[in-house]
């Protein structure tokens, strides 16, 4: 085997080259870049540094990095660049003069960074010139995975129409569909599309996870605190087409444990519409209500108390009355949520722990409504308007929110048994 050393001049003479031929491409100069190859003798395959500071057409292993450490520059050939910097003309010229068209000098072929950057125009070219539509990136991901993007979703389309595989897992821990991916990002026509063409609407990952967790999971943006409306109409096409919301994955949460995780309660409702199970349990033992008095407190753009009506009025159980002081230990500032969980029991008997769970500037901010907790929590019991409300859930098996409405009621008193809160107790 021989290594061939190039002498100094003859280096810096490549790099010159390369140079210019880099310009080349980035400006779309077709007939320089041709000049460059056939006058100057450059390999159309040579590999290029460029800049990449977003890893466009990086791919690496997993645990390769960690997290958050960034490569500001990639290893790419000429049609990588054309594909990065849509120089369509240029990746024409390129493959007529037979570039090869799935080499992946950084772990992604051309079509992967075409999808990437959702790039129509340039899929359609590298497919009519042979790119492989199922190949992986370093990472384990076929093209289809890169299509993340509502501007991609013409790209999934040519892929899917050539043959692409909608059920492919990737290949690496996560073992994540194109649906899962699709779900994760919050893309409805993707997962519109992925549908119309037989993806497996329960496919799993390696953690057990459907694309429906994934959605309901995703729908909460944890670092603007928002609640993304594009999650919840995936969530709904994914249960349309007969996704099952009562899946587990390897930690036994189902889609609403992850909701209301989130304090999501569009998609909490979208889920106990759907026949989602209010009573279900993690590995712990903990049921979606658990999982609500854990974030409470944490979830400023949520309306909590809606939460609770929704998991109360599709038979979720209560608290266990003597733990109850655990309910105002996370939700003492959320009047609204004490009242609505107080109000599904007939009756509570406050314990010691009871006010020690309340500080007391909390209390004093809400006086007239702690003052009310704790003057119907006593001995006598409580008015016959809540115990027939009391009775009516109770007739109806707890599945207050399909019944009710059923009801011949007006509809404050609908509301009434539904548990709307009124800001005290009565
Ligand atoms: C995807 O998987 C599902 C369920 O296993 C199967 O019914 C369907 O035919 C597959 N779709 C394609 C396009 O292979």
């Amino acid at each position: 085997r021989f290594i061939i050393f190039l002498s100094i001049p003859r280096q810096l003479a490549l790099k010159k080259l390369k140079k210019r031929f880099l310009e080349a491409l980035l400006a779309n100069n077709a007939q320089e870049v041709l000049h460059i190859l056939h006058t100057d003798k450059l390999d159309i395959d040579t590999v290029l540094e460029v800049d990449d500071p977003s890893m466009v057409l990086a791919s690496y292993k997993q645990g390769y990095w960690l997290p958050g450490y960034r490569l500001e520059n990639s290893w790419a050939t000429g049609i990588h660049v054309c594909v990065m910097y849509n120089a369509l003309e240029t990746a024409l010229v390129l493959l007529q003069a037979g570039a090869a068209v799935n080499l992946r000098p950084n772990g992604k072929t051309p079509l992967h960074v075409a999808c990437e950057v959702s790039n129509s125009d340039c899929v359609a070219l590298l497919l009519a010139h042979g790119a492989k539509i199922n190949t992986l990136s370093l990472s384990g991901h076929t093209p289809l995975h890169y299509c993340i993007t509502k501007e991609s979703v013409v790209c999934a389309k040519q892929l899917i129409f050539k043959g692409a595989k909608v059920n492919v897992s990737s290949h690496n821990n996560d073992e994540d569909t194109p649906l899962h991916t699709a779900a994760r990002f919050g893309v409805p026509e993707l997962v519109s599309l992925y549908m119309a063409h037989g993806a497996s609407v329960n496919a799993v990952n390696s953690f057990q996870e459907t694309p429906l967790m994934t959605a309901a999971f995703w729908a909460y943006d944890s670092k603007e605190q928002t609640y993304s409306e594009d999650h919840h109409i995936v969530s709904r096409i994914l249960l349309d087409h007969g996704a099952d919301p009562n899946l587990q994955e390897e930690d036994h949460k189902t889609a609403l444990h992850k909701a209301a995780w989130n304090c999501d309660h569009v998609l909490m409702q979208i889920l106990l519409e759907a026949g989602a199970d209010a009573r279900a349990m993690d590995i712990n033992g903990c049921a979606p209500i658990q999982y609500l008095l854990k974030v409470t407190d944490v979830r400023p753009l949520a309306i909590p108390e809606v939460c609770y009506q929704l998991l109360l009025n599709h038979n979720a159980a209560r608290i266990y009355p003597p733990q109850f002081h655990k309910v105002l230990q996370s939700c003492y500032d959320y009047p609204r949520v004490i009242e609505v969980m107080v109000n599904s029991y007939e009756h509570l008997k406050p314990t010691k722990k009871w006010r020690a769970a309340i500080p007391d500037d909390c209390y004093k901010r809400h006086k007239v409504f702690y003052d009310s907790v704790f003057g119907v929590c006593t001995n006598t019991p409580r008015t016959l308007l809540h115990l027939t409300r009391c009775a009516i859930r109770v007739s109806l098996r707890g599945f207050c929110h399909r019944g009710v409405p059923q009801l011949p009621l007006p509809s404050l008193m609908r509301k009434y048994v539904l548990l709307e809160p009124e800001g005290m107790l009565y």
